[in-house]
């Protein structure tokens, strides 16, 4: 729970020092980065797993993976291993990935698998209903004292949010509709619950978790990393929300005349999403929803990634691409046009974010500034240090006077839908 201040009840502040993160919680123009130890410090990262990721909302994946009844899928997150299933009545349910008898994985993490009936443990056969409960246990009929009913699977609270699964293992983080809180609206034009997942990478990218993050949330770099997304965007177009109400920030970008979408070539595959306005259909919409989920809404396709901290320098990542399910049957349907892409710009990305690691565990290196086309950064940065202090993590506002551009928000934008000039008005930093 949490308390009406915002204070996580039993929430210590983390391992970092709190000067410099007094400086990182300043008013954007004043503020410098996370200390170094945010991004290379094992006691951080612990730290990180125990209050984001178990005593918080963070992704498990996409419900397109559990499609059906009986479909399941184990995941790590935080230092719990998760097993989702999709039950019989629709719902999807996570469980601790352990069986009751002797805590054998249920399933490894990263894989899925599909049994319409049960959930069975491959080391002496117990299983589980779809809804956790104990189905068999070979041997143990007659067992004196054993208590079926008190040998089903831990049940975690779990939400499906817009095609989108959020476990909070601890089950302590409150409601789930606050984390995401004013963010609905912008999403659900995209429909991704009924979007068929058509492209998959999987890459273990050799710098913190965070660093990925901040990358994301800013185009600052684009000129100087990003040829082809320059080519289809124009990196100083478009603008971030100013004032999330949840545990979220929000770019984003125009398209370029004669571009269709984000492609090497101009050109899509598919067709724009049923649900999207004109101006949606110009635009490509970044989404960070704290911790771990990447959320890129794109005229005629979304894409995703979720990120997994594997050490303080090595992070997993697994980016996937969501299609209409009209454009995205089983016959010749071919997602190279957004997957190249992205494989391209992910790359570029991840080289840039391991150089910023090695230079991260220099000794001498020295939080930075931000510049006034990273206000994405400094939201991402202020959620951080707000939950390092010990609260529930919340980006800061960012004041209008510290923006670049007048007083257009992405709010009104969206809401003046189809206008391109609300887009050339505009020219703040979205994403890159
Ligand atoms: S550990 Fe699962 S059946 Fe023994
Ligand atoms: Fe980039």
């Amino acid at each position: 729970m949490i308390s009406q201040t915002g204070q996580r009840p039993d929430a210590g502040a983390a391992p970092v020092d709190p000067e410099a993160l007094a400086q990182s919680l300043r008013p954007f123009g004043e503020s410098r980065m996370l200390p170094g130890e945010a991004y290379t410090s094992h006691a951080v990262l612990d730290w990180e797993r125990r209050h984001f990721f178990d005593e918080g909302w963070s992704c498990a994946g996409v419900s397109a993976l559990l499609s059906s009844p009986g479909d399941q899928r184990a995941e790590a997150l935080g230092s719990a291993g998760v097993l989702l299933v999709r039950g019989g009545d629709g719902a999807v349910r996570a469980f601790a990935n352990a069986c009751r008898h002797r805590n054998h994985e249920l399933l490894p993490c990263g894989a899925g698998g599909v049994n319409r009936s049960f959930v069975s443990c491959p080391y002496h056969a117990w299983s589980y209903r779809l809804d956790g409960s104990l189905r068999r246990a070979p041997g143990f009929d007659d067992a004196a004292g054993f208590d079926t009913s008190a040998h089903g699977l831990v049940e975690l609270a779990c939400v499906e949010w817009h095609g989108i699964v959020f476990v909070n293992p601890s089950g302590t983080a409150g409601d789930f509709s606050a984390h995401v809180a004013g963010l609905a609206d912008h999403v659900a034009p995209y429909e991704i619950a009924r979007l068929a997942t058509r492209g998959h990478h999987g890459y273990v990218v050799g710098a913190n978790w965070k660093v990925l993050v901040e990358n994301y949330q800013e185009c600052y770099h684009c000129p100087v990393i990003h040829p082809e997304l320059c080519a289809a965007s124009p990196p100083r177009s478009g603008k971030n929300h100013p004032d999330p109400a949840g545990a979220w920030a929000e770019g984003w970008m125009e398209l370029r005349e004669g571009f269709e979408t984000m492609s090497l070539d101009g050109r899509s595959s598919a067709s724009p999403l049923r649900g999207l306005d004109g101006f949606r259909r110009r635009i490509v919409d970044y989404v960070v929803i704290f911790p771990n989920l990447l959320v890129s809404l794109h005229p005629d396709y979304v894409m995703t990634h979720v990120l997994t901290p594997v050490a303080p320098d090595r992070t997993r990542v697994v980016c996937e691409w969501h299609f209409a399910p009209e454009d995205a049957g089983p016959d010749g349907f071919d997602p190279s046009f957004a997957v190249d892409f992205w494989d391209v710009t992910n790359r570029q990305d991840w080289s840039a974010c391991e150089a910023v690691q090695r230079g991260l565990s220099n000794p001498l290196a020295l939080p930075g500034p931000l510049s006034r086309e990273e206000d994405g950064v400094y939201q991402f940065v202020t959620m951080v240090a707000s939950g390092y202090a010990g609260r529930t993590p919340q980006p800061a506002r960012v004041s209008a006077a510290r923006r670049l551009t007048g007083p257009q928000t992405t709010a009104a934008a969206l809401a003046g839908a189809g206008s391109a000039a609300v887009a050339r008005a505009t020219s703040d930093a979205g994403k890159g």
